[in-house]
């Protein structure tokens, strides 16, 4: 029969329609292992506060850690009639050290303390996996900009030719965005180490247990300031939600672009044969289905986070039961990236770059005229001179259907005297790209400084 946790009170148990809706062992069965952890610090806190003697601790020990086994094997389950995964391990409990040492667990601990801790643990832990998936994507675009020391391409501003860039400066710009998500989740690390184990329902706990002893006995660098605000608040589970959203909108802006890489017109990449797909109907379609799902995954954990706030919004202090909500979400923003990140990181470390292609595709469209503007800066010219002279070569050249290298001394000296043929030296990629040698600038210089820095700044994370 149903197993509960407030008999007392009640003449009958729940409907079946209740029953039905209250149930989460489906979501947060996961959390077993935590909770048993939990299980664990209590009985020591118990003990210590005098409420169980030497035999009785010792056989709720023994009680929680085949209990353990067992989830772990598979062999206990929750019932159909568990409503939580806590029920579901106190029956469990129960069953394996008997009803007068299993009863004596829940004293001076609610469900809600006990959840509210759980979770944190169990998102730590998964935080860190995500941090190193995300800094194996990292890794994989440094190798391909440690592969590709020279290699131009065009840089782009509202998708159109800007000005060139060296493909390591691109691949990099995609990096950091990733660190810094990297770093998100190391801070927010340090906030939620934080345990509410101890403060009971919302009040506390009458009976003389140490927050302290239970928060570091689970990994916590403390225990929470404030009962209620340990049990009401989920800004630690938004505030995940977001960085995995953030990390996800920033893998996204990169698949976009190995998307429109991939494809015909810029004929950049090719995709590797195991990070691609084909078509059921077109024999020759070859499809990069891995970005895809990625840029359509990011909506998906937008949703996640959209969602959260929205549960979090209006609920008053301190416990409500509208906080069971605050799991699927989380759960599914982890575990879409702990499946998606590996898929990335392999389809970047996999990709062959057309660097020829690229190379002849950088100086197009003109992309060089900001050189000849800042060249004649250089000769003393002011800037906003130096601009039109620069678009009226531009100019000039469309009429013509000629590139900036094609004028000859007599066409650049009639369009200004200023230009002489001195300006050659900078219509070239690589000259225009060594010229931006300042700090955080494209010179394949400042690239190979930026790749160490990248380097340094993953290690440390
Ligand atoms: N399963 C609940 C949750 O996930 C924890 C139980 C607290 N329930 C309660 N009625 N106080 O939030």
């Amino acid at each position: 029969g149903r197993i509960s946790l407030w008999g007392g009170r009640f003449a009958g148990g729940p409907s079946d329609a209740l029953a039905a809706l209250s149930k989460s062992t489906h979501f947060d069965w996961r959390l077993a292992p935590y909770d048993i952890a939990g299980s664990r610090g209590h009985t020591r806190v118990l003990h210590a506060a005098g409420l169980l003697d030497d035999d009785t601790r010792d056989a709720m020990l023994a009680g929680l850690e085949q209990l353990l086994a067992d989830v772990e094997s598979g062999s206990f389950i929750p019932a159909a009639d568990d409503e939580d995964v806590h029920t579901a391990l106190e029956r469990g409990l129960i069953e394996r050290a008997g009803a007068e040492v299993g009863g004596r667990l829940r004293a001076g601990r609610s469900r809600n303390d006990q959840v509210a801790t759980l979770f944190r643990m169990y998102l730590r832990d998964h935080a860190r996996v995500v941090a190193a998936h995300l800094l194996a994507v990292v890794e994989a675009l440094l190798a391909q900009a440690e592969d590709h020391p020279t290699a131009a391409m065009p840089g782009r501003t509202h998708l159109q030719h800007a000005q060139p860039v060296l493909l390591g400066h691109h691949l990099l710009a995609h990096a950091w965005p990733l660190l810094r998500d990297v770093e998100r989740l190391r801070d927010w690390d340090r906030r939620t180490a934080s345990s509410p184990y101890g403060s009971g329902a919302l009040a506390g706990s009458s009976l003389g247990l140490d927050p302290e002893a239970v928060a570091a006995d689970l990994g916590f660098d403390s225990s929470v300031e404030n009962s209620i605000d340990g049990t009401a608040s989920r800004d630690f589970v938004a505030e995940l939600a977001f960085v995995c959203a953030m990390a996800a909108v920033d893998i996204s802006r990169l698949s976009e672009e190995v998307i429109l890489w991939a494809t015909k017109e810029f004929a950049f990449v090719t995709l590797d044969d195991s990070y691609s797909t084909g078509s059921s109907i077109m024999p020759q379609k070859k499809n990069p289905d891995v970005a895809e799902l990625a840029r359509g995954k990011a909506g998906r954990l937008i949703g996640d986070l959209a969602g959260l706030l929205a549960t979090l919004k209006a609920l008053p202090l301190a416990y409500n039961r509208d906080l069971q909500e605050d799991k699927e979400p989380v759960f599914d923003a982890v575990d879409t990236l702990e499946l998606l990140l590996p898929a990335v990181a392999g389809m970047v470390a996999t990709l062959r770059f057309h660097t020829d292609r690229m190379a002849a595709l950088a100086p197009q469209g003109f992309s060089l005229a900001t050189d000849v503007a800042e060249w004649l800066v250089r000769e003393g010219v002011p800037f906003r001179i130096a601009h039109e002279v620069a678009g009226s070569c531009v100019r000039v050249c469309e009429e013509r259907g000629i590139e900036l290298w094609d004028l000859s001394d007599a066409d650049l000296a009639a369009i200004s005297p200023h230009l002489t043929s001195g300006v050659r030296e900078v219509l070239s990629v690589q000259g225009s790209m060594a010229s931006r040698d300042a700090k955080g600038g494209t010179a394949p210089a400042r690239v190979a400084e930026q790749l160490q820095a990248a380097r340094a700044r993953a290690d440390e994370l």
